[in-house]
């Protein structure tokens, strides 16, 4: 049988580059996108033992996706599995007091890159009956954090585009699921202060923060054979914080 293609965006780094490093172990080939970090990308590749190559797109832009997808398609074949992953910066603050044009740019970049993937992804999977979509969203889409509005609005955002997607392409046998990862030590979170995470880590049942393997684990089985009968699902992976 043919290997099964997955194109993760924002594979270079952190949680995306552990999804990378999953899916390759699982025997997946990878397409890795990146936005500017090449060589990054092509280590993670390297380092991940798999099959595959690096493609640099701004994930929230239709038409560099679509050059992507055609270019991943040509170089490696068509593309089973697609992953949105890549990180869209927000504003933090109270809600009230953030910049519009900076929750537009948060709402607009998040679901425009998700939106982008499937519509250039999920046509394939569909012709061909079988396809995997997973959405990295966050706890913060459901479980309030002061600071967080214009990141939990995009990711709640996504989350409902996946509900209903599960509904429409399951009967052409594509999974639709979220994997929402609590605080994950990562490039994205270098900055939060120690005392936030040490207090993050307290509170959680399993005692630590995340670690981007810990994601990368279980969007690569709910890519796999084995989660066949899950979609629609929105998965906290964050040691119980908040869902226990
Ligand atoms: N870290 C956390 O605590 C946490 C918690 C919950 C959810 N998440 C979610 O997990 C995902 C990954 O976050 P992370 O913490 O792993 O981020 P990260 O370490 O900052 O890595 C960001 C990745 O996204 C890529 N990227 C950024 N903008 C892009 C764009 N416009 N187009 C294509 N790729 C782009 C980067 O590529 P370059 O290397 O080329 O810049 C890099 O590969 C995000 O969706 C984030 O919201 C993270």
């Amino acid at each position: 049988m043919q290997r099964r293609l997955a194109l993760v965006t924002g594979g270079s780094r952190g949680i995306g580059a552990a999804i990378v490093r999953a899916l390759a172990e699982q025997g997946f080939k990878v397409a890795v996108n990146y936005l500017v970090n090449e060589d990054r990308a092509r280590r993670v590749l390297a380092e991940s033992g798999g099959e595959g190559a690096v493609f640099q797109a701004d994930a929230r832009d239709h038409g560099a996706v679509a050059a992507m997808v055609e270019a991943v398609e040509r170089a490696l074949g068509p593309v089973d599995v697609a992953v949105h992953n890549a990180a869209v910066s927000f504003p933090m603050g109270p809600f009230h007091a953030l910049p519009w044009r900076e929750v537009q740019a948060k709402l607009e970049g998040e679901l425009g890159a998700f939106h982008a993937l499937c519509a250039h992804t999920g046509p394939g999977m569909v012709g061909r009956g079988w396809g995997r979509i997973v959405a990295v969203s966050s706890t913060l889409s459901r479980f309030a954090h002061e600071g967080f509005g214009a990141h939990a609005a995009a990711k709640a955002a996504l989350d409902g585009a996946c509900r209903v997607l599960a509904r429409e392409l399951g009967p052409h046998g594509v999974t639709v699921n979220v994997v929402a990862p609590g605080l994950v030590d990562t490039d994205a979170t270098a900055h939060q202060p120690v005392e936030m995470k040490q207090a993050v880590a307290r509170a959680t049942p399993l005692r630590r923060i995340g670690q981007p393997e810990d994601i990368g684990a279980v969007v690569a089985f709910l890519c796999s054979d084995e989660a066949r009968w899950i979609t629609g699902q929105y998965l906290p992976v964050n040691g119980g914080l908040h869902t226990v």
